[in-house]
């Protein structure tokens, strides 16, 4: 039984390797993102594992049906990437990782709002240069801030116990309350309500309803020079309208590990190229501004979790059609 990687790179051939063990798959680890041309590498495969800015469109679809794949397993929690009713049209079961280490992304959302608030990534390069002046320094404490999470799902109920140990209000917007959290002081607000806190975190899925959640109107009923932070998709975000909010003070501070058109930047080592897209080049030159690449989930724990889960997925669809872990099961 194979399996076809896509946007492999060294750290998922050590973890499914090192996982492959017990399944003794066959493992093609392909560089390259997934899209129509590249599909090809896949035949022959009975599943192609692909992440988050691999495309499984309509189109895909087809090609990997005519390549006789089957499975379309996502080393990832989100899902924005496929066309779920196209996979089921084209006979292709899709799975993903649902909940492989919460607490990683949430952890990764804390040191952004710790970074950005503390300026430790400026200290660094300061004191290395034997500049021990604190000038421009100034932080704020965090205990007793308001905090708005949108989404309290696994990742967001980890960072909302996170902020609720250091002593802020945390305020969420989600479609359903979740009693866990109310019972640990969360309180479930409109979104109007929520976008009035000091620090918002963005943890709901990217889909039809939440694409451009921040934007121009949502940006104007922020407390002005409030800190935004999103680890969820880049497409939560309206960047434009982001830009516009930083250039007026609006925005306070933006922590992004995740950014609209990271497909064509993340991920890879563009040191040497002409970054020829003016947002991100706009984002980073903002000084309130911090911008990680993808890497909230890059733990050494959730790559394991990513790497046994996903291999279970494959070998238990393969064998059975099904899967004992229903919420991995989209398709
Ligand atoms: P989850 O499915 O457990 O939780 C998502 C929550 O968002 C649910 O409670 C859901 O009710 C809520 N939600 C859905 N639509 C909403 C809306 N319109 N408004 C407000 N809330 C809404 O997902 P999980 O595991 O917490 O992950 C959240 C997102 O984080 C993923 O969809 C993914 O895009 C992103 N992610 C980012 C990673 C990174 O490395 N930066 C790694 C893993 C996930």
């Amino acid at each position: 039984m194979k399996i076809a990687f896509f946007s492999a790179q060294p750290y998922d051939e050590q973890f499914f390797n090192r996982f492959n063990d017990s399944y003794g798959f066959e493992l093609a680890f392909h560089e390259e993102q997934l899209d129509e041309e590249n599909a090809a590498l896949a035949t022959g495969a009975d599943a192609v594992c692909v992440f988050v800015n691999d495309t499984v469109d309509a189109n895909v679809c087809k090609r990997l049906k005519t390549g006789n794949v089957k499975i379309v397993a996502l080393r990832c929690a989100g899902f924005n990437n496929v066309d779920l009713e196209a996979a089921k049209a084209n006979g292709l079961q899709v799975c993903r990782v649902p909940a492989y280490s919460p607490e990683a992304v949430a952890e990764h959302a804390l040191a952004l709002i710790m970074t950005l608030n503390r300026k430790t990534h400026k200290a660094y390069n300061r004191v290395r240069e034997q500049n021990f002046l604190l000038n421009g320094l100034l932080g704020f404490n965090i205990h007793g801030k308001t905090v708005g999470v949108i989404g309290t799902g696994n990742i967001g109920k980890s960072f909302c116990r996170i902020m609720t140990g250091l002593g802020c209000k945390v305020r969420a917007f989600d479609l359903i309350a979740n009693k866990d959290m109310e019972a640990i002081g969360v309180e479930y607000l409109p979104l109007v309500d929520v976008l009035q806190s000091d620090i918002i975190s963005l943890h709901c899925p990217l889909n039809e309803q939440t694409r451009h959640l921040i934007n121009e109107q949502t940006i104007a009923l922020v407390k002005k020079g409030a800190m935004l932070i999103n680890t969820g998709r880049g497409g939560l975000i309206d960047t434009k309208a982001v830009i516009a909010g930083l250039s007026s003070g609006q925005i306070g501070y933006l922590g992004i590990d995740v950014y609209e058109q990271e497909e064509h930047l993340f991920f890879r080592d563009l040191s040497s190229n002409i970054i020829r897209d003016d947002e991100i080049q706009r984002l980073m030159s903002f000084p309130n501004v911090l911008v990680t690449a993808h890497q909230a989930f890059f733990t050494g724990e959730a790559m394991e979790q990513i790497a046994s889960v996903t291999l279970n997925s494959i070998h238990q669809l393969l064998k059975s059609g099904n899967l004992n872990n229903r919420a991995a099961l989209l398709v």
